[in-house]
């Protein structure tokens, strides 16, 4: 069975994140679209939530958020204590968010990234794995943060 992967996006990112889920599926992934599929605007709080749930609630294991910069919506996921949610601009960030933060949410903003380099750092996100280790502890922290 593949994994599924949870999209949301607020109207700032909806036509990246639409764009995403289909490369998911070109990749092998099976794809959760929360939405939203329109321009009409709606708060990317109310849409980092639905995602939070999903992964929650166990209906996907790993997402992606996409709003106009992606640091909104970045924002209100992280205030989730089980969401470790990485907003992405390069290669490299996408392997060490991974490696180092063992990160289940991928973040762009629509407005601010280039659809090739998108492409990428998702398919560097759902492939490479959590390299443990000293990074372990520190992730565990995240949880626990007073
Ligand atoms: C919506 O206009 C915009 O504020 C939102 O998409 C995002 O960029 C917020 O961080």
């Amino acid at each position: 069975m593949s994994e599924v992967i949870a999209l949301a996006a607020d109207h700032g990112g909806f036509e990246l994140k639409n764009k995403l889920a289909e490369k998911l599926k070109s990749l092998g992934y099976e794809a959760l679209d929360l939405g939203v599929n329109t321009p009409d605007s709606v708060d990317y709080p109310d849409m980092a939530a639905k995602l939070a749930h999903a992964i929650k609630d166990g209906k996907a294991s790993r997402g992606i958020l996409c709003c106009g910069t992606g640091i909104g919506i970045s924002i209100a996921a992280n205030r989730y204590d089980f969401i470790r949610a990485a907003l992405i601009h390069d290669a490299f960030g996408a392997r060490l968010c991974r490696e180092h933060n063992n990160a289940n949410v991928i973040v762009f903003g629509g407005r601010t990234i280039g659809i090739e380099v998108a492409y990428e750092c998702l398919e560097i996100f759902l492939k490479t794995q959590f390299a443990g280790d000293r990074h372990q502890r520190r992730v565990e922290k995240l949880s626990h943060m007073e």
